[in-house]
């Protein structure tokens, strides 16, 4: 089959250098299971104390592996904790960190303008066979490279929390992305031990367009009278096998998440019944009460 949109000239190299823009939650995560996978790691964030806080983090989450993997070897535990630390740079430049990256994954603030901003600046600083790709949960691909002059190598890499434990990757092509490109993402995404799915560029993929709708109706449910929340969490888990209930996993992840994505979506498309925004939420983010990381949301945290 004709590789769809790849010029001939612009052969795609093996990745051997990965370069992660956020160190934030997920590209920290996204640095230590690449580096865990022999890759060369450079991360990089605008703000230098979120790159001192993504390396502590990354060094104790592999703190923990190496203890379970050599538990009474202190030596082994900290040869382990080294050698993938190792392969991580940090960097404030864009610029310089993605010239010699075969794979730029971005994992910044979910904005479409700070986004674009970047993407342009990774073009034009990268080699012309670099797959550049996004870890958005609720954006469009192809609204968030519209200003890309490749958009070949263009794809997502949609990744879960937490990077270490989550076995899936949810690797996502838009119109432009050619097969290669899908390719090697997905070869990528074996390297660093995920199960890959195939996503087109629709809004939330596969999990997330399953999953956030059902936790607003779960909510609808409650709204209605028809259900108490803890009868519909303990329904969930009980019922359906579900490790948490909606109202758990909403507050796990943080209402004021949950709302900035339906938000997004319904203003897309204001006809879909299943992206309807709901009042409760809505009062509840206003009220600062995000969920477990703020102590409250739909339920009180100590
Ligand atoms: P975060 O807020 O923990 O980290 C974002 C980092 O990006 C911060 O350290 C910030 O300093 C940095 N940053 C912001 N603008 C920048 C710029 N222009 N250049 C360089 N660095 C910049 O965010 P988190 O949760 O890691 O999310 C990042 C992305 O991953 C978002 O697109 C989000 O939608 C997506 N995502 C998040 C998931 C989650 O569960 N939190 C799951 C899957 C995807």
């Amino acid at each position: 089959a004709a590789v769809r949109g790849l010029s001939t000239t612009a052969q795609l190299s093996k990745i051997n250098n990965v370069t992660i823009i956020g160190a934030g939650l997920m590209g920290s995560g996204i640095a230590q299971v690449s580096a865990n996978a022999k890759l060369n790691v450079t991360v990089v964030d605008s703000n230098q104390s979120a790159l001192e806080k993504a390396q502590k983090g990354i060094a104790s989450s592999l703190q923990r592996v190496a203890k379970k993997k050599h538990a009474d070897d202190s030596a082994a535990q900290s040869a382990l904790v080294s050698s993938v630390l190792d392969r991580i740079k940090m960097s404030t430049n864009v610029s310089d960190s993605v010239k010699d990256a075969d794979l730029v994954i971005e994992a910044i603030v979910e904005n479409i303008d700070i986004k674009r901003k970047l993407f342009a600046e990774v073009e034009a600083a990268a080699k012309p066979t670099t797959l550049i790709t996004t870890n958005t949960s609720s954006l469009r691909l192809a609204d968030i490279g519209l200003n890309l002059k490749d958009k070949t190598r263009f794809g997502g890499l949609h990744f879960f929390n937490p990077v270490p434990m989550m076995k899936l990757l949810e690797v996502v092509r838009h119109d432009d992305t050619s097969d290669a490109t899908f390719e090697q993402l997905i070869e990528y995404g074996k390297t660093v031990g995920k199960t890959t799915v195939a996503c087109k560029d629709t809004p939330g993929f596969i999990v997330n367009r399953l999953l956030v709708p059902y936790m607003f109706e779960a909510l609808r449910m409650y709204e209605r009278g028809d259900a108490s929340m803890p009868d519909i969490d303990v329904a969930m888990k009980l019922g359906a096998g579900y490790p948490m209930g909606p109202f758990e996993l909403s507050d796990y992840v943080g209402l004021d998440t949950c709302k900035f994505i339906m938000d997004g979506w319904h203003k897309q498309y204001p006809d879909e019944v299943a992206f309807k925004p709901s009042p409760l939420l809505d009062s509840l983010v206003d009220a600062g009460k995000t969920g477990r990381k703020s102590g409250e949301g739909f339920y009180k945290y100590k």
